[in-house]
């Protein structure tokens, strides 16, 4: 086994109810980004997102349909997974809350729940949110609506199993004041103190009013609840409590378990008590971001304002698309989703900023001396503020990515490709051209200007994986790996004698003549 430094961050498992939309697409590729950074930066990385399929929700939508629940998620969870490629997704599992793998772990730990005495029966009657799979109690409503989503909620009344959560409602606020990075950001953790403080009460887990669920091992007649079935799924992933159990071994506790605030309650109250309850670690963190949010409030299925992040690729790009969502949403936040944000900014960042510094710079190495680099001369005049600025923004990145913070970690690297930019107007190649003296120096600028783009390429990699394999040639650096590691991101790394090519433009601007009548 290797003994290098492990992380292992997740996605929610997201329904089956209906196609994906660029709401979940934030968060998948949000998490995807981290996970390559982490693997960029030497870390051994499991990064595992899924489906969850069961409940009342799934099995309502699939009748909707005429179809079995199983056919209705077998269809929609393979439009997620055709999603996750389109959206350069380097998810290393994909589990599936129907397969066997995860059935067993659930049963496992619910019937050891159970012989401990966590579990026990009693009849149940409160209130549900189905669209939610939430229950809730009288008190809680909201003008007897969902508190969560303002939705009606309906009447359950049945006997069923309940898990004793008040019993660990102490441990679970003082593990959250102990550990201050458990709940992230802070506006999240407030929000969850205060919920747990108002008072736990036991949680009703399973239900008899219909059977498409994972059976309670020892009383066939119900199904566990669906929310304690998905939390699971981020140790069935792992093979817990199978023969082989070294993925298990190697990566649980989870680094970061990544989604919105909508469900960071689930996460941080139910999830690590179960854990707690079953003797496990729990994880080392929990980060709720903000919504998209169109016009008309957050994006839903079932109100039907939701854009197909499918589209958006097909038109723009899959760059284009992960670099508008993973610039825009500061932690914690709500953003409101525009086409012409997208548009703006991508033409702004990828084609004036970067695409920019490519093309002059390659063109004007070619123009003066046929694209090959000499070593620089010493550092002189606006050299000294660039070459600080390249030194910089490497540890900046990394303690903003540190701190879940894709967005203001892109606003880092391309701070300094605009530093280059300007570099370029303030020293003026096209002037140092003339003047056959001044040789050296215009080799030093060109030689500057590369060395930026390339550590602006290798930063810039886990967010827009596809623009690197076009920048490396443009470079001259296609046929050295060992200069796009994080490790290269030292200054001085491009050797003299390296070429740079003239080619297609790296990133084209976006006409806006595209954005239609919006
Ligand atoms: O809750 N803005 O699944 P789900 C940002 N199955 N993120 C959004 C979003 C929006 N408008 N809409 C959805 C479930 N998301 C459960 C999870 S995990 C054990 C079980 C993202 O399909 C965001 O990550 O309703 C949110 O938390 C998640 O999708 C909810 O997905
Ligand atoms: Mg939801």
């Amino acid at each position: 086994m290797e003994t290098g430094k492990t992380f292992y961050i997740t996605t929610p498992i997201y329904y089956p109810s209906d196609n994906l939309h660029i709401g979940h697409a934030y968060t998948t590729v949000a998490a995807d980004a981290m996970a390559r950074y982490k693997r960029l930066t030497g870390y051994d990385v499991r990064f595992l997102t899924g489906s969850d399929e069961h409940g009342q929700k799934i099995e309502r939508a699939a009748r909707e349909k005429g179809q079995t629940p199983k056919e209705y998620v077998d269809r929609i969870v393979a439009g997620f997974q055709h999603l996750w490629r389109s959206l350069n997704i380097s998810n290393d599992d994909f589990i599936r809350t129907t397969e066997d793998r995860h059935k067993r772990v659930v049963q496992q730990i619910f019937q050891q729940l159970y012989d401990q005495g966590d579990i026990y029966k009693a009849g149940y009657e409160g209130w549900y949110c189905t669209p939610c799979e939430t229950f809730w109690t009288e008190g809680r409503l909201a003008e007897g609506n969902c508190p969560d989503c303002g939705r009606p909620v309906e009447l359950v009344r049945e006997e069923s199993y309940f898990f004793k959560m008040s019993k660990y409602a102490h441990r679970l606020l003082k593990h959250i004041e102990d550990n201050p990075d458990f709940i992230q950001p802070v506006s999240r953790r407030n929000e969850m103190v205060s919920f747990i403080k108002s008072g736990l009460e036991d949680l009703c887990v399973s239900r008899t009013t219909f059977d498409w669920g994972i059976p309670v091992p020892f009383d066939k007649k119900h199904v566990i609840y669906v929310w304690v079935d998905a939390l699971t799924n981020y140790i069935s992933a792992l093979g817990f409590g199978r023969d082989n159990d070294s993925l298990y071994l190697r990566y649980w506790p989870a680094d970061i378990h990544l989604m919105a605030k909508d469900i960071v309650r689930f996460h941080t109250v139910i999830w690590p008590i179960i854990l707690m309850a079953a003797g496990l670690p729990l994880p080392r963190q929990v980060v709720g971001h903000g919504f998209l949010l169109l016009e008309g409030g957050k994006m839903s299925k079932s109100k039907g304002n939701v854009i197909d992040p499918l589209v958006l690729i097909d038109k723009y790009g899959v760059d284009a698309v992960r670099y508008y969502l993973l610039r825009e949403m500061p932690p914690g936040i709500d953003v409101y989703y525009s086409e012409e944000a997208l548009v703006h900014r991508v033409n702004q960042d990828l084609a004036n900023d970067l695409g920019n510094l490519f093309n002059r710079s390659c063109a004007m190495a070619n123009k003066y001396f046929q694209g090959e680099l000499q070593a620089p001369g010493a550092p002189e005049g606006p050299d000294e503020e660039l070459l600080e600025l390249a030194a910089e923004t490497p540890p900046m990145v990394e303690e903003l990515m540190e701190r879940r913070d894709p967005a203001s970690a892109l606003a880092a690297i391309l701070r300094l490709v605009g530093r280059a930019n300007k570099y370029l107007e303030e020293t003026a190649p096209w002037t140092l051209a003339k003047d056959p003296e001044k040789k050296d120096r215009l080799y030093t600028v060109l030689y500057n200007v590369a060395e930026v783009l390339r550590l602006a390429t290798v930063m810039i990699t886990p967010f827009t994986p596809g623009l690197p394999p076009r920048a490396w040639p443009l470079l001259g650096l296609e046929d050295r790996p060992d200069l796009h590691t994080w490790a290269s991101l030292k200054w001085g790394g491009i050797p003299a004698g390296t070429v740079l090519k003239k080619g297609e433009p790296l990133f084209p601007r976006i006409d806006t003549a595209s954005l239609g009548d919006e």
